[in-house]
């Protein structure tokens, strides 16, 4: 088996993506809109191109025929992908899923209105008096989002009266896409959230990953940990949630099921059909097989026998302080590698951004260690590393 794997977004998630389809024999082609992206540097090939603009989109894959399609970001043309399926691509996990997640509307009407999941209430709303009518509804605080936008842009929380404008300001200048359309969420004071990794199968039951904790700041990833702390019942509870949007969104391969623990009880939040950001904590060997891996095996219709919990480990973020053009240089690589039972991995982005993340670091102990105290080694190793 040798499949041409076309990767649309070559970031950080997309290298380690490359590398574990690689290992078992894959050919990829990388994919992103500037040259020398992670994914790009360990690829057979790439091309460089906007993945918003669909006719561009449609030039390479036809010059290219992938056997399969694997999105790596939602900022995609993603409706051609409904077309690449009736040519006999499989598109990862499927047209539809990659379609519905690409803003956030179509997933969160999916999710309340069709299959009826507790998520925090929300209004949807296109002008500014659209907006401060949503806001009255909704009460504050609340949290709004550009629909189409990732890693917090965006996105800001609404306290009092006089941040509304501000926040509906914010969030046109720094959404992306064609959609000027804002979500506003009900604020969830929740105790911890958690990352739900699943895996569909050709072949085979869906499986839950071990779950994951983790920390946000300006709505982005900060540090990531598993196993999370939960209780039966809402572990239970989440894995029935996200077995069922994964089963509505169809096709197989590994997905970022988010949740908010709240009183005892569990909100869906969003979910990626792709790795997950928060999971990167699984590269340091803390289940049977890292996010990449289950997503390579699982989009090649593999078996997977069973993921089990096989360390307690955490990740934590490495970030650009500075803009900059050129490729940065890291200091305090060799204090940061003198600690036992951790690594790092450094993406080689050639170019950072105020807070862009450049790298990650990760701990591990035995399972049963606690995970406040990898999560402390992890940030320590974090801390060594400069990106300047
Ligand atoms: N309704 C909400 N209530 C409280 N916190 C929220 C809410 N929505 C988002 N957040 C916080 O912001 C983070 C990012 O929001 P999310 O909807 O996951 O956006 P993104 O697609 O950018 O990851 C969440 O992980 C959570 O920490
Ligand atoms: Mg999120």
């Amino acid at each position: 088996m040798r499949k041409k794997i076309m990767l649309l977004g070559s970031g950080e998630l997309g290298k380690e993506f490359t590398i574990a389809a690689q290992r078992i024999g894959q050919y990829i082609i990388a994919v992103d809109s500037y040259p020398g992206a992670p994914a790009m540097q360990v690829a057979h090939e790439f091309e460089v191109i906007d993945m918003l603009n669909g006719e561009l989109l449609d030039k390479i894959v036809a010059k290219h025929k992938p056997d399969i399609i694997v999105p790596e970001i939602e900022a995609i043309r993603t409706e051609r992908f409904y077309d690449y399926e009736k040519q006999g691509i499989q598109v990862v996990p499927s047209a539809r899923a990659a379609n519905f997640t690409m803003d956030r509307k179509a997933i969160r009407d999916l999710a309340a209105k069709e299959l009826g999941l507790k998520t925090a209430a929300y209004r949807y709303a296109t002008t500014l008096e659209e907006f401060r009518d949503a806001v009255k509804v909704i009460g504050l605080p609340c949290v709004v989002k550009p629909l189409m936008s990732s890693s917090g842009k965006g996105q800001s929380t609404v306290k009092t009266e006089s941040d509304i404008d501000k926040a509906w300001g914010y969030a046109f200048e720094k959404g992306r896409g064609d959609k000027n359309e804002v979500i506003v969420e009900e604020f969830i004071p929740f105790d911890s959230e958690i990352t739900l990794l699943t895996v569909t199968q050709k072949n085979g039951p869906a499986l839950f990953c071990p779950p994951i904790g983790h920390r946000q700041e300006r709505g982005d990833y900060m540090e990531s940990w598993q196993p999370a702390a939960i209780s039966d019942y809402q572990l239970n509870e989440a894995k029935k949630i996200a077995g069922a949007v994964t089963r509505s969104l169809n096709g197989y391969g590994i997905w970022g099921v988010e949740f908010f623990l709240a009183k005892g009880t569990v909100y869906f939040s969003e979910l990626s059909p792709r790795p997950h950001d928060t999971g990167m904590v699984t590269l340091a060997g803390s289940q049977t097989f890292s996010e990449f891996e289950l997503h390579a095996r699982a989009i090649l219709g593999l078996p997977i026998p069973e993921i089990k919990l096989e360390r307690a480990a955490a990740s934590a973020v490495i970030l650009a302080k500075t803009d900059s053009q050129n490729y940065p240089k890291y200091t305090g690589l060799e204090k940061a590698a003198a600690f036992p039972q951790t690594n790092f991995r450094i993406f080689g982005k050639p170019f950072t951004r105020v807070n862009r993340r450049m790298g990650v670091a990760l701990a591990y102990a035995p399972v049963g260690t606690s995970t406040d105290i990898v999560r402390k080694v992890a940030k320590e190793v974090a801390d060594c590393i400069e990106v300047v």
